[in-house]
C-alpha cells in the first residue's frame, strides 16, 4: 500500500479524502513537508495562496497553530462552489474557524498591505498561473508576495517542476500541444528548480533552500491512484503522468526569505 501522502503522525489516512479534498501531488504530506522547511512557529500569520477547498489551509492552522488567512479568486470546478466556502465548511469540520480567515482573490493582486504576513504558502498554484498569463505575471506574483511578507519572513513555494533535461520524445507532443493547464500545457507551465529558484532572487528574496522533492514521484503516483478527476478519467492526465514515470515531471521546492532591513 503507498503511504507517502501519510502525515508523520499518522493521524490522516484517508486519502481518498485528502486527494478529494486537495487538488495536487502530495496531499497533507505535501503541507507537512513545507511547513517543517519553512520553519512556521505557533502564533504566526501565514497566507496560504491557492488552497482550493482549504484542507491544506486548515491542516496548517490546526497542526502547527497558525492563524491562516487563505485566498482563492475561483470557484470549485466539480461543484461551481466558491473554493472559499469549501474553505468555510473545512473550518467548521476542523474546529478552525477562529483561526482561518478565506478571502476571495488572487496574486498578484491581492491588495494586502506591505509587511503584513511573517509566513506565505504556496503548493501547486503559481505555476498554472505562468502557464495561463505567462512568466512576466508569474514574476509579479513573486514580487507582490515579497510586498506583502515582513522583512525576515519565509516565502514557501512548492509546485509541479520539471527535471533539467529536454522532453523525452515521446512526451514532447503532448506537453507542448497547448493548452491551458492541463498536460498538454505543461511545457509553459513548468521550470526546473534553478530557474524558479533564481525568479525569486530576482524580486529580491534570499534563496534558503531549493530542490525536487525526494516523495516527488510517489506523491504523483498517489496522486493519479487517489484524485477523483484522474479516477474518473484514468485515459487523460492521469495516462500521460503514468507515461512520463518521473522522467521529467517532477516537484520542487523553494524556501526563500526577505531579507531584514
Ligand atoms: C491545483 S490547486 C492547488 C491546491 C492546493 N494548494 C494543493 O496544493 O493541492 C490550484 C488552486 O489555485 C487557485 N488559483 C488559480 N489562480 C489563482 C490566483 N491567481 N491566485 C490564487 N489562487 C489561484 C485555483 O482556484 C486552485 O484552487
Amino acid at each position: 500500500m503507498n503511504q507517502f501522502a501519510y502525515t508523520k503522525s499518522g493521524k490522516y489516512i484517508d486519502l481518498s479524502l485528502i486527494y478529494s479534498e486537495c487538488s495536487g501531488p502530495g496531499g497533507l504530506r505535501l503541507t507537512e513537508f513545507m511547513a517543517e522547511k519553512m520553519q512556521v512557529r505557533p502564533g504566526a500569520r501565514l497566507l496560504d495562496i491557492g488552497i482550493e477547498r482549504g484542507y491544506q489551509t486548515c491542516f496548517l492552522a490546526k497542526e502547527y497553530d497558525l492563524l491562516v488567512i487563505g485566498i482563492d479568486p475561483d470557484d470549485d470546478r466539480a461543484d461551481g462552489v466558491p473554493h472559499i466556502e469549501h474553505l468555510q465548511r473545512n473550518a467548521r469540520a476542523w474546529g478552525m474557524e477562529d483561526r482561518v480567515i478565506g478571502l476571495k482573490l488572487g496574486v498578484p493582486e491581492t491588495h494586502f498591505a506591505g509587511n503584513t504576513f511573517d509566513f506565505v504558502h504556496s503548493t501547486t498554484t503559481l505555476e498554472m498561473v505562468r502557464g495561463l498569463f505567462g512568466v512576466d505575471n508569474y514574476r509579479k506574483c513573486l514580487a507582490e508576495i515579497y510586498r506583502i511578507l515582513r522583512p525576515g519572513g519565509i516565502f514557501g513555494l512548492g509546485e509541479p517542476m520539471h527535471h533539467d533535461i529536454p522532453i523525452p520524445a515521446d512526451l514532447l507532443p503532448i506537453y507542448t500541444k497547448g493548452g491551458g493547464v492541463g498536460p498538454e500545457g505543461w511545457a509553459d507551465c513548468f521550470a526546473t528548480v534553478a530557474e524558479t529558484a533564481n525568479l525569486c532572487r530576482a524580486v529580491g528574496f534570499n534563496v534558503l533552500e531549493s530542490d525536487y522533492a525526494p516523495d516527488a514521484w510517489n506523491w504523483w503516483d498517489e496522486f493519479i491512484h487517489n484524485d477523483p478527476h484522474c479516477k474518473a478519467d484514468p485515459e487523460g492526465e492521469a495516462k500521460i503522468i503514468q507515461q512520463d514515470g518521473g522522467r521529467w515531471l517532477s516537484y520542487g521546492y523553494v524556501i526563500a526569505q526577505k531579507p531584514h532591513q
